[in-house]
């Protein structure tokens, strides 16, 4: 007898957000949100402010999990983000230096149609989603956090790409008056990311503009970044200004800088050791005990097949 089973993203319907306040969302789109999805949070400090700026009013759940989230003062406290320090702590200290708008997203490279958006008015005319995601790091620490933002397919879609392109290449901001960190040599300037375009344009794969019911925090990467939930925080870029589609498999920071210690792919991997980390167990911030890691994040129902064939120890 075949067994109808819940994905374990299901949302029951007590969660989705109740339908006057989605339609509460599209009458402020067609207001004009934008002025409203624009605020920056400088501190986390004020992270409990402006909570309804995105999700309740602008936004609509459409992945749980069955998993307490990170609070979001540890989510806006406890950071990488080399170009505002190497501690943990620097990115919530300095981050206030950037400025999250306006700002430019070029979209380019191997395109019928390149394109430079506005990025609050991109907040204001996508449909946006909030998706609860597990994030893991290869340091061996998780969290897990609601994002708000659409699948980058959709406005990678928009750029019409060309079927020659294979690869797609981000590259962030690297602007030493808005970034103390920059003066640091640690990694080679702008941070780069790439992924396959078929990572790219999975559905699971989000452009985020937010958490936790708001625009992102400086220190998550304001105003757009990716999160690629099967894969090593690292390869969540932060502060893009620029995404390339590109025919060959791109040069990324951590590939140039370690290459031993980091592959292009960075596939959560519970039986792939990085040199100096076990990737079998993890620390979710905020509990003492450590879990198991799961193959993939606990997202290989959904793209374990984009890898089929593949020798994963070799391509890590
Ligand atoms: N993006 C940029 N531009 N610079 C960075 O140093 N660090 C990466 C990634 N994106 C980084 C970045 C790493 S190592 C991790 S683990 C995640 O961001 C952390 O994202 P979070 O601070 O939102 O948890």
């Amino acid at each position: 007898m075949p067994i109808h089973r819940r994905p374990s993203w299901h949302i029951p319907d007590r969660e989705a957000t109740p339908e006057h306040l989605y339609i509460s969302r599209r009458s402020l789109m067609a207001a004009g949100g934008a002025a409203l999805a624009a605020t920056p949070l400088a501190s986390p400090a004020a992270a409990g402010t402006d909570v309804t700026a995105l999700s309740a009013l602008r936004s609509r759940r459409t992945r749980s999990l069955k998993e307490a989230l990170t609070p979001l003062a540890a989510v806006a406290s406890y950071n990488n983000f080399y170009e505002f320090g190497l501690d943990k702590g620097d990115p919530a200290r300095n981050a206030h230096t950037l400025r999250p708008s306006p700002w430019t997203l070029a979209i380019g490279g191997m395109v019928a149609r390149p394109l430079t958006l506005d990025v609050d008015r991109l907040i204001a005319r996508l449909p946006l989603e909030e998706r609860v995601y597990r994030l893991r790091c290869v340091e061996g620490w998780s969290m897990v956090i609601p994002w708000i933002g659409v699948p980058l397919s959709a406005v990678l879609s928009e750029a019409q790409p060309l079927g020659s392109a294979r690869f797609v290449r981000f590259t962030t901001l690297a602007d030493r008056a808005q970034m103390p960190g920059l003066a640091s040599p640690v990694l080679d300037w702008p941070y780069r990311e790439g992924l396959r375009i078929d990572e790219a344009m999975h559905p699971l794969t989000l452009l985020a503009v937010g958490l936790y019911g708001r625009v992102l925090p400086n220190q998550n990467g304001a105003p757009v970044r990716v999160v690629v939930p099967w894969k090593y925080g690292f390869k969540s870029a932060k502060s893009i200004v620029r995404i390339d589609l590109v025919g060959n498999q791109p040069l990324t920071s951590w590939v140039q800088a370690a290459p031993r210690e980091y592959g292009f792919y960075s596939n959560v991997n519970p039986n792939v050791p990085h040199p100096r980390w076990s990737q079998a167990r993890e620390r979710r911030i905020g509990e003492i005990r450590r879990r198991d890691t799961q193959m993939f994040n606990g997202y290989g129902e959904e793209v374990a097949a984009l890898y089929r064939g593949m020798d994963l120890t070799r391509f890590f």
